[in-house]
């Protein structure tokens, strides 16, 4: 049964049995409604309690079943809220582990919520470009104000219980899940049951509109491109203005709106995209993977130290190693420097900074290392160092110690040629700032075994990150692909763009920043000796355009010095007749005609040649699934998670799309950019990338 029915003296507890997080599946809702039933015939029931077998209270509707029958099938989470709200009998959700959307509403329909100190409550379906369609915008205001629920659905964050009970979302803090919401539930029979949420509207009348004006500013600017959180800020303010039911119907229709959006569908996609990124296929069951409980990181600077800071605010003691005692006190202080900054910010507590910051040691000979799970490096990228780094590893440490590389594009079967446990020689790929970017994308060399793979994917969890697996290849996922992306911004300012129509047009879309104001963010001068280097590897047939070697010796190297492809007013970016000029001196001396782009032009040239690439990376096996390749754009690089990654993206343009824009520039971008045969397939037999 997935909903247990179950007597307490004179109490009704119904145990949702429903792996692995209880979403509210047609069985779950019809096993629901039956108990619900039976405890109001039930003639010794004075009360009913509702909570969760297993790890957790209700994830949420069944997202697996959305679109389908099923979800069309059985009793409406809006009946059960309905038997729940108007039952005569108090009613009690007694949480742990989750309580999330769909889940929460159902608590919010009970006539009391109580809650076990390690829940979380949330509204997570702002993350799956929806809003809370049972009520959660109508009635979470009516229990905590709004301004709090504004805050609570907008953000879709879990909230820790106690914060919960500050708030007024649960009534009492339990220690015992079972006794606690049993105990509950009699005080109510005692003392007569509160009125319904819904009914309560004290917390929803005269509030000021001026609130809901300043919220949709804030917003907007946060959430740029996204339809569902202006639309939650509409249903919050539906639920001050309107009569309860009215509210309740404005909220449906706008949930209605939201499910049949491109952005929900991509959302969704990118929701099991990264639950699916953690499954390798080839490692048997057998293999478990292993905790890792202590770390070193090699490397002290700007990399090695946010690294460090990961482990360290997951609880993992990490030891720093560099080469002096100056480098680890530089280091040291810049990562003191940044959780300063997070405690003055309020993201972070000075509590929990000294914890983190005890956790790390710092030392500068591989001997004082001492025994760790797993070892970091994050040295400069440059193979000799990276050789000399791992033989002093393999020498030191414990034979069982997994010894990881934070490259980023070099060769991990050389590095573990270094040593002699190549088996435990694997990437672990951060991006930077390391302690703020999501992505941990670690890299398989030929020997990499499967216990290591295991264990390093197992850990993305325990930091935070989200892991994807890569096969070994210059720049592996990510930046393989980037080259793609920043080289084609550059053509496109050599053949008339400009810096403003290309960074705009890519800010429209959803990036984070554009390719070219990101240049000027990391400083120019730094790619100049990058591309001094590749320029030297540049197959025959290809060249690169001079824009940015020109930029740079007029002294423009970016935010600065004040000026790159644009001019700086502090972090201001400004168009600049002075960066145009020196552009179109490149374009002249390169004999390229200049013209108008448009936008559409413009958004095309920048991703269709990068998803070619990505197509041959499937094609040879460097990324499992396509849709791993869009939790690494959208965790490493800011694609916007609401296009679901490129992938899923230039599926809904049109793969055929993709490959005209391959056919057209390869001819005079070179061999590389010649269409992938995996994408020529899947054009030709109508097929998407899931079919490849
Ligand atoms: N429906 C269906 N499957 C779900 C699910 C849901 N709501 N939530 C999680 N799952 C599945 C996952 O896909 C995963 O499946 P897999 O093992 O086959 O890959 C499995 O449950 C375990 O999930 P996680 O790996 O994510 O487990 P964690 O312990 O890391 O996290 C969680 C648990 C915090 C509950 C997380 O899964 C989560 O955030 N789930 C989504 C919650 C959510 O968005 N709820 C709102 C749904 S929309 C809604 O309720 C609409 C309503 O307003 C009408």
């Amino acid at each position: 049964m997935s909903v247990d029915y179950a007597i307490e003296g004179d109490v009704a507890v119904l145990t949702i049995n429903h792996p692995p997080v209880n979403a509210l599946s047609l069985v779950v809702r019809e096993g629901l409604k039956a108990g619900i039933q039976k405890g109001l015939a039930d003639q010794n029931v004075r009360a009913i309690v509702v909570l969760g077998g297993g790890r957790t209270f209700i994830a949420g509707a069944d997202i697996s079943e959305f679109g389908t029958e099923k979800s069309r099938q059985g009793p409406r989470l809006q009946d059960i809220q309905r038997a729940l709200e108007t039952s005569p009998k108090p009613t009690v959700a007694a949480i742990h582990g989750t309580a999330l959307g769909g889940g929460l509403e159902i608590a919010l329909a009970c006539h009391s919520r109580v809650a076990v100190a390690s829940a979380k409550l949330g509204l997570p379906e702002v993350k799956l470009g929806l809003l809370p369609g049972a009520g959660g915008t109508v009635r979470t205001p009516r229990l905590i104000g709004v301004e709090a629920a504004l805050s609570l659905v907008t953000s879709g964050d879990h909230i820790p219980a106690a914060k919960a009970h500050s708030l007024g979302l649960v009534d009492a803090i339990i220690d015992d899940l079972r006794s606690g919401g049993v105990a509950y539930a009699r005080k109510l029979v005692a003392e007569g049951a509160p009125p319904p949420v819904i009914e309560r509207n004290e917390k929803v009348t005269g509030v000021d509109p001026a609130l809901f004006r300043d919220f949709r500013e804030k917003t907007a600017k946060k959430s740029r491109g996204q339809l569902a959180p202006a639309k939650i800020i509409d249903c919050i303010e539906a639920a001050c203005t309107k009569p309860a039911a009215e509210a309740l119907a404005f909220e449906t229709a706008a949930f209605q709106e939201l499910f049949q959006s491109d952005q929900r569908k991509a959302l969704i996609h990118y929701f099991f995209a990264e639950r699916e990124a953690r499954k390798i296929p080839d490692i048997p069951e057998s293999v478990q993977p292993q905790k890792i409980g202590s770390v070193a990181v090699i490397g002290a600077g700007l990399m090695g130290g946010g690294i460090g800071m990961v482990f360290a605010n997951a609880g993992i003691p990490v030891t720093l190693l560099d080469v002096s005692d100056e480098a680890v006190a530089k280091g040291r202080g810049i990562i003191e420097k940044n959780y300063a900054t997070s405690v003055s910010r309020g993201s972070m507590t000075q509590a929990r900074m000294d914890d983190a910051l005890d956790r790390m040691r710092f030392v500068t000979k591989y001997e004082d290392i001492g025994p760790v799970d797993l070892v970091v490096e994050a040295a400069f990228e440059d193979m000799d160092l990276k050789k000399k780094i791992f033989t002093e590893l393999d020498r030191v440490m414990p034979d069982k110690t997994i010894l990881g590389s934070n490259t980023s594009s070099l060769n991990i079967d050389e590095i573990a040629s270094a040593t002699k446990r190549p088996d435990k020689v694997v990437g672990v790929h951060f991006f930077s700032p390391a302690n703020v970017m999501k992505l941990q994308e670690n890299v398989r060399g030929k020997a990499t075994s499967h216990q290591t793979l295991a264990d390093v994917m197992a850990l993305a969890k325990d930091i935070g990150k989200v892991a994807v697996l890569a096969g070994n290849c210059d720049g592996f996922i990510g930046n393989r692909m980037l080259q793609y992306y920043t080289g084609e911004a550059e053509f496109m300012l050599e053949e008339g763009a400009t810096p403003e129509q290309i960074d705009r047009v890519a800010e429209s879309f959803g990036m984070a920043m554009g390719p070219l104001a990101m240049r000027d963010l990391a400083g120019m001068d730094t790619s100049v000796r990058i591309r001094a280097i590749r320029r030297k590897t540049l197959p025959p047939d290809e060249r690169m355009t001079d824009i940015v070697e020109r930029l740079v010796e007029a002294g423009r190297y970016g935010q600065k010095t004040g000026k790159g492809y644009y001019r700086y007013e502090g972090r201001t970016r400004i168009a600049d007749p002075e960066a145009i000029a020196i552009i179109e001196d490149a374009s002249r001396a390169a004999g390229v005609k200049r013209r108008a782009f448009t936008d559409e032009e413009v958004l095309y040239r920048l991703f269709f040649p990068m998803v070619n690439e990505a197509a041959k990376e499937l094609e040879e096996g460097i990324a499992i699934r396509a849709s791993d390749i869009d939790v690494v754009w959208v965790n490493g690089y800011g694609f916007p998670a609401h296009r679901g990654g490129p992938m899923f993206w230039a599926e809904q343009v049109g793969l055929d799309k993709v490959l005209d824009t391959s056919r057209e520039l390869a001819p005079r971008r070179g061999v590389r950019w010649a269409p992938a045969k995996l994408l020529e397939r899947l054009v030709a037999e109508g097929k998407g990338w899931s079919k490849a």
